[in-house]
């Protein structure tokens, strides 16, 4: 049943990007709509800064707009944060919630990031909820015990009514240049899917779940088809137009 899933790539800038940056995603919309039409749908999340300009000059090359974290609040006094409802009306249409990054530099806990996957949906995006080990969790056997708890605690209830995209991003992974054997992610993504199934039943059979941690050009092939891989998200690859359509054509 999986295999009907059609597969999305998703580019995190992080904290990269100014306006200059727009040139790449510029080149990325020619080489998306002059080559063969992508069979995975793509979307960027860009620093809030120029979200809305991606989301404008994206679309026509059916490139869509993501933010990287929301707040679980509509509105309020909560400096320096941007609420779902933001990010949508900025023409985003996805926002990445819980990844590793926020979790370590931030404290964010699955019932928090469960609260802003919450409020994305409630503001009409998809969360792309991020879950993934340390390097000693794998090492002492606990991956999987320690994916299935922030699945879990990560994902609403909604989303057995509303669209959610699971990320499994292993920690050690990211930005490291290393990834986990093919084996190894089958087993993960596997283990996710039956959990996703075991609590939202055939709805859980359809949820993408991603695969992210130094996916690159040369290794987007063989990682993209591993079974229970619905499409990548991607970091210090998606910085580059033609490095980024590779993964994308790797589909
Ligand atoms: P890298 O692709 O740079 O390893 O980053 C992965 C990631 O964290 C995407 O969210």
């Amino acid at each position: 049943m999986t295999t009907t899933i059609s597969p999305l790539i998703a580019g995190n800038w992080k904290m990269n990007g100014t306006r200059a940056s727009l040139d790449e995603l510029t080149a990325l919309a020619g080489m998306l709509t002059t080559g063969e039409a992508p069979r995975a749908l793509v979307v960027i999340c860009p620093p809030a800064t120029i979200l809305a300009a991606v989301a404008r000059q994206g679309a026509s090359a059916g490139i869509q707009a993501g933010g990287q974290d929301c707040h679980p609040a509509a509105s309020g006094a909560h400096t320096g944060d941007l609420a779902a409802g933001m990010l949508a009306d900025a023409g985003a249409q996805y926002v990445i919630v819980g990844h590793s990054e926020r979790r370590a530099n931030h404290a964010e806990t699955d019932d928090l990031v469960r609260l802003k996957a919450e409020a994305a949906i409630g503001a009409g995006l998809k969360p792309i909820i991020c879950v993934g080990e340390t390097e000693a969790q794998r090492d002492s056997g606990q991956a999987e015990t320690i994916v299935a708890g922030q699945l879990a605690g990560s994902i609403p209830d909604a989303a057995s009514q509303h669209e959610v995209i699971v990320a499994y991003e292993p920690v050690w992974a990211i930005g490291t240049g290393r990834t986990p054997t093919n084996d190894d992610i089958a087993k993960m993504h596997a283990s996710i899917r039956h959990k996703l199934v075991e609590r939202f039943g055939d709805k859980g059979a359809t949820v993408r779940i991603l695969y992210g941690g130094s996916l690159k050009p040369q290794n987007a092939r063989e990682i993209l088809q591993v079974e229970n891989v619905n499409g990548g998200l991607v970091g210090g690859a998606s910085l580059l137009a033609k490095d980024f359509y590779t993964i994308i054509s790797a589909v």
